[in-house]
């Protein structure tokens, strides 16, 4: 199978890692890829969101399969482009990603299909984003309608704070992918209530009828320890959740994918790709916080280190409509652990440009249960790796529990230089403790979770 992967962050670079373990990959490629990937697809320069570019590039060199990493060229419809240029896609349509695209439509499919989520308004004036927010009083959530990028919601007790947000959402018009329907220009913001407990983020792969889900996750949003600081793409995250029920990612299929994918299928909109569910475990049961239409990052690179079953076979029987029926998963013991390193200054002003050291210490020391996924990075004049985005690396390690993941992952990011950069100390830190304390309390073995009670999911 000949894949050609779409997107250049650390998602990708383990989407092309797990792809080139596949024996059945005999060609990988990426565009517009990164430092990193370039060590294992050949990489082109061709820019994500230009469907005619990437559809010509998948003909050209011959791709069995295209994998749309980012939701940008989703949202802007690139999967249907290539589709018509007769290439299986992972990937949903525009109809589809439209689910990640505009929260409004996600309200109203949730509210079609019975799934639990957040009670919420969507407002299209700044009089009625008044009467929402004092209608649920604080914490306020203030969430832009469309895509912006992690930086599109506000959670805050500050009435003020939240009605700026409101209004400066109402404001930008929705251009090019953002989310409204066509022909109405104006800026839409949801407000919905606060929802509280811990958050978990559960993938499923989907051909639009048959449900596969993977193990679930944690990402940490903010930028600084102890969940200080603004919102960011993701800091890091870790696989499995020793201290989720083991009856969690089968509940989150049945109350919330499986109508998710029913409802959209329903619409004629089938979607077919990555559902990712975006989740709190409140105090009243498992909600939606938000739906995304592809892997998430950073915690693809946690969850597929994990997955044992050939990773091109499964998107591939996806993209062709013939996932009902594919063998269950297999899944390595034990737990994953991904910290990412960031430059300095985001996420508000990164600096680029600074070159990045170390790397070749980690694959040297801390192989092969520990690598280094790169994000923004590419080569400088004299083929010296740079740094050239926000987040840098994904640095992730695996072990067997949460404990000896994160001391690797945390030995590793040791070994990195990078001029001013930060990372969190603290990923996966409670949940590895929480799982030591059980396990003392139990005498019991290693802190990793019980395999999930869905039977698609074996442990090797
Ligand atoms: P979203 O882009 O919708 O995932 O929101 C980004 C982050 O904002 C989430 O991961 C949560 O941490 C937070 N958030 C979003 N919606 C809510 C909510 N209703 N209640 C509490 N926190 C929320
Ligand atoms: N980790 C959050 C996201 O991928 O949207």
């Amino acid at each position: 199978m000949r894949i050609l992967v779409i997107g250049g962050g650390a998602r990708e670079h383990a989407l092309c890692h797990a792809l080139a373990r596949d024996p059945e990959v005999t060609a990988l490629h990426c565009a517009p890829g990164n430092a990193g990937i370039a060590g294992v697809a050949e990489v082109h320069p061709v820019d994500a969101g230009d469907g005619a570019a990437v559809a010509a590039l998948a003909t050209r060199i011959d791709a069995g399969l295209v994998v749309i990493g980012p939701e940008v060229p989703l949202v802007a419809g690139v999967a249907d482009v290539v589709r018509e240029a007769g290439v299986p896609v992972f990937g949903p349509s525009a109809a589809a990603a439209r689910l990640e695209g505009s929260k409004a439509f996600a309200k109203e499919i949730m509210a079609a299909a019975g799934v639990p989520t957040a009670r919420s308004y969507v407002c299209v004036t700044a009089e009625e984003a008044d009467d929402a927010l004092d209608a649920f009083g604080p914490p306020y959530v203030v969430k832009d309608d469309g895509l912006a990028a992690g930086k599109g919601v506000v959670v805050t007790d500050e009435l003020e704070r939240a009605r700026a947000h409101a209004r400066s959402c109402l404001a930008s018009a929705p251009a090019g992918a953002r989310g409204n329907e066509g022909g109405d220009q104006r800026g839409r913001v949801v407000i919905e209530e606060f929802l509280d407990g811990p958050e978990v983020s559960l993938f499923a792969v989907t051909d639009g009828q048959a449900v596969v889900p993977l193990q679930p996750a944690q990402d940490f949003k903010r930028a600084y320890d102890a969940d200080r600081g603004p919102n960011t793409g993701g800091m890091g995250a870790y696989s499995p959740l020793p201290w989720a029920e083991p009856k969690l990612v089968d509940e989150v299929v049945e109350t919330v994918i499986r109508p998710t994918v029913d409802e959209l299928r329903r619409r004629g909109t089938p979607f077919s790709g990555l559902v990712y569910a975006g989740l709190a475990i409140t105090s009243r049961g498992v909600r939606v916080v938000e739906f995304n239409a592809r892997f998430g990052d950073p915690e693809t690179q946690a969850v597929l280190a994990r997955l044992r079953t050939p990773l091109g076979g499964l998107l591939h029987a996806a993209a062709t409509g013939e996932l009902a029926g594919f063998p269950s998963l297999r899944w390595s013991e034990g737990a994953a652990v991904t910290v990412v390193v960031a430059a300095q200054g985001y996420p508000s002003e990164p600096r680029t440009g600074d070159p990045v050291a170390g790397l070749d210490e980690v694959a040297a020391e801390d192989g092969p249960d520990a690598y280094v996924l790169h994000a923004g990075t590419r080569r400088g004049p004299d083929g010296e790796v740079v740094s050239a985005g926000g987040r840098v690396l994904s640095v992730t390690a695996t072990g067997t529990d949460l404990t000896a993941a994160r001391e690797l992952a945390y030995r590793a990011v040791a070994r990195i230089r990078l001029d001013g950069s930060h990372h969190r100390t603290d990923i996966a830190e409670r949940a590895a403790r929480e799982a030591r304390e059980t396990r003392e309390a139990s005498g019991s073995g290693a802190d990793s979770a019980p395999d999930s009670a869905d039977s698609r999911q074996l442990a090797e």
